[in-house]
């Protein structure tokens, strides 16, 4: 598979293109655009799965709507967002669920269930508010120059394609500028009657206005 690189500084490079775990995929592209010892608001924790073996440092501030750890902060991550105060943190990730619920009742799911429905599962209006949230929210949240590392996955559910990473995409350029697109491509066979599962992507975005770009 063709790998290209982005070169950041004429000297580090980046691939975008991963064939490892996305927790692996995840760190990279964190250490790559987020110093050490930054603080990073994960607003989607679940298990913490994402941070799994990180040797270098983050300060973390762990929000999930379920509460898995003690650390976690138990809270709907729209409520949560809209009462933070401005430019107070350097970074947010955002590790949503997967499928659209009310998209999959043609399927026996409980075969094809690797995690828990609540960890896997949202509606599209949950997704559409969230595509607000982040649109009004984060750049506001964020310091400047701040990062935001989104995971999506765009799903093929039977024959039909929800191009969810290309609407978090669309959204996000409106307020921020981009600083890439990075693939996990999922090589998994999908049999008949198996919700598809199409790549992971990890979009990331800066918080400067496009029109103040070559300040970076
Ligand atoms: C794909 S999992 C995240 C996995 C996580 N990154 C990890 O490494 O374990 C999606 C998470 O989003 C959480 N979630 C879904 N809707 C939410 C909401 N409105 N507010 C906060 N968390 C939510 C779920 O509880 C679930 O833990």
């Amino acid at each position: 598979m063709a790998k290209a690189n982005i070169k950041r500084g004429g000297k580090r490079k980046m691939l975008t293109c991963f064939q490892e775990t996305t927790n692996l995929a995840f760190q990279n592209i964190l250490k790559f655009f987020v110093k050490q010892n930054s603080l990073v608001l994960d607003i989607t924790y679940g298990r913490g799965f994402s941070w799994k073996n990180l040797k270098e440092t983050y300060k973390i501030i762990k929000i999930d709507k379920r509460k898995i750890n003690d650390d976690v902060i138990q809270s709907d991550f729209n409520d949560y967002l809209l009462k933070k105060e401005d430019s107070s943190v350097d970074c947010i990730y955002f590790d949503p669920p997967y499928y659209f619920k009310e998209k999959i009742k043609d399927y026996d799911i409980k075969k094809q269930m690797f995690n828990e429905e609540k960890e896997v599962f949202w509606t599209e209006d949950e997704f559409n508010q969230a595509l607000n949230t982040l649109q009004n929210e984060v750049p506001r949240v964020l310091r400047k120059r701040g990062i935001i590392i989104i995971k999506m996955m765009d799903g093929y559910i039977g024959k039909y394609y929800y191009p969810n990473t290309f609407k978090v995409f669309n959204s996000l350029s409106n307020v921020m500028t981009s600083l890439g697109i990075f693939i996990c491509p999922i090589q998994r066979k999908n049999p008949q009657n198996f919700i598809r599962e199409n790549h992971i992507y990890y979009v990331v975005f800066q918080n400067i206005k496009e029109e103040n770009k070559n300040e970076l």
